[in-house]
């Protein structure tokens, strides 16, 4: 492991909103760590709390109506749980840019491309409106905006939505920041233009050396992208490690279940969903949260006892009792 810190560290996250009249946690067990430079990809079925957890990094919890009750976040020596506003707008947009899961709703259609981007250089940079929009043409052309100058001076729906979500990049990018998280960037977009986004960021993140955090639950995009991966179910870290490694020889049987879903791919060549569906966050399941779907629980613990995050060697860890004896992959 290196010695120095991490970029950005989860340990033992546990967020609650209110379902009804009761706080109930919809992440309750997440760690996250990822080195500067890195790419790291979370995955999981949708509402394992891939976008909350990454709110929680941004510090927008409570902007949600939600709280954050136990575990921390350190962003680059900040503490982002206790951080007061001023620095959570600092980190925002400066040191870490989002690209937010719905772009659709993020371009406001009453101003041109290049407005969203100047206004997002001058929120953190005390520049002059003419060096904004600039810096903005500039970050169109480098984002693959053809004609740049002139296509800055259009509004959103003059853009298709590929442009859109380079318009988006150019706005994450804007300010240089140390860690991108891209959150689905590229999930409501045709297979192409998909490919072309994704070689797009994956040049901006070789050029740039900053790091990423790429939130899918598309396994495959995930693989091309990120040198780790981070696997959540209902809410918990079950697996993290190289992605290759993960990949290859999954240590927990809910990655398994992914992979071997992933349609023409993975072990079975054939689409196996996972049986069932992702619990609710008020289901209380004793022992595993994962029990109940798994097709390979070898004891009474697996439906009492309650799992915790294991290293497993090779920078792995695994949720899953069964993780790294040979029986386990
Ligand atoms: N603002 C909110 N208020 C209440 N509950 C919320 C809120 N945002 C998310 N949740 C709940 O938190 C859980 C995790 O949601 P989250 O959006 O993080 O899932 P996800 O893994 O990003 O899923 P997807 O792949 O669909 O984007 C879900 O049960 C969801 O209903
Ligand atoms: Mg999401």
């Amino acid at each position: 492991m290196p010695n120095h810190p991490p970029l950005l560290e989860v340990r033992d996250l546990t967020i609650e909103f209110p379902f009804g009249k009761r706080w109930t946690a919809v992440v309750s067990d997440a760690q996250l760590t990822l080195a500067k430079g890195d790419t790291v990809g979370l995955v999981g079925e949708s509402g394992s709390g891939k976008s909350v957890t990454s709110m929680a990094v941004l510090g927008l919890i409570g902007e949600l109506g939600g709280r954050v009750t136990r575990g921390s976040i350190h962003f680059d020596g900040n503490d982002v749980v206790k951080a007061r506003p001023g620095l959570l707008h600092q980190l925002r947009g400066d040191r870490i840019g989002m690209i937010f899961q719905q772009p659709g709703r993020s371009l406001n259609p009453a101003f041109t491309v290049g407005d969203h981007i100047a206004e997002t250089v001058r929120r953190h940079r005390n520049v002059s409106r003419a060096e904004a929009w600039k810096k903005a043409v500039s970050l169109l052309d480098r984002v693959g905006i053809a004609r740049a100058g002139e296509r800055a001076s259009d509004y959103p729906h003059q853009f298709s939505g590929g442009m859109c979500q380079r318009v988006m990049i150019a706005m994450a990018i804007s300010c240089e920041p140390q860690l991108l998280i891209a959150d689905e960037p590229t999930t409501a977009l045709d297979v192409t233009v998909q490919a072309k986004v994704l070689e797009l960021l994956n040049e901006l993140i070789r050029e740039s050396g900053m790091a990423m955090l790429f939130i899918s639950h598309d396994l495959t995009v995930v693989s091309e992208v990120t040198r780790r991966v981070v696997v959540m179910y209902a809410g918990e870290t079950v697996e993290s490690g190289p992605t290759s490694q993960v990949f290859s020889t999954p240590q927990h049987p809910y990655t398994r279940g992914l992979i071997a879903s992933i349609p023409g791919g993975g072990r079975q060549q054939r689409l196996k969903l996972i049986q069932g569906g992702i619990p609710s966050p008020a289901a209380v399941i004793p022992g595993c949260r994962f029990h109940p779907r798994c097709d390979s629980r070898v004891s009474d613990l697996c439906n009492t006892q309650a799992m915790a995050l294991r290293e497993i060697g090779n920078g792995r860890s695994s949720r899953c009792l069964r993780a790294g004896t040979a029986s386990a992959s």
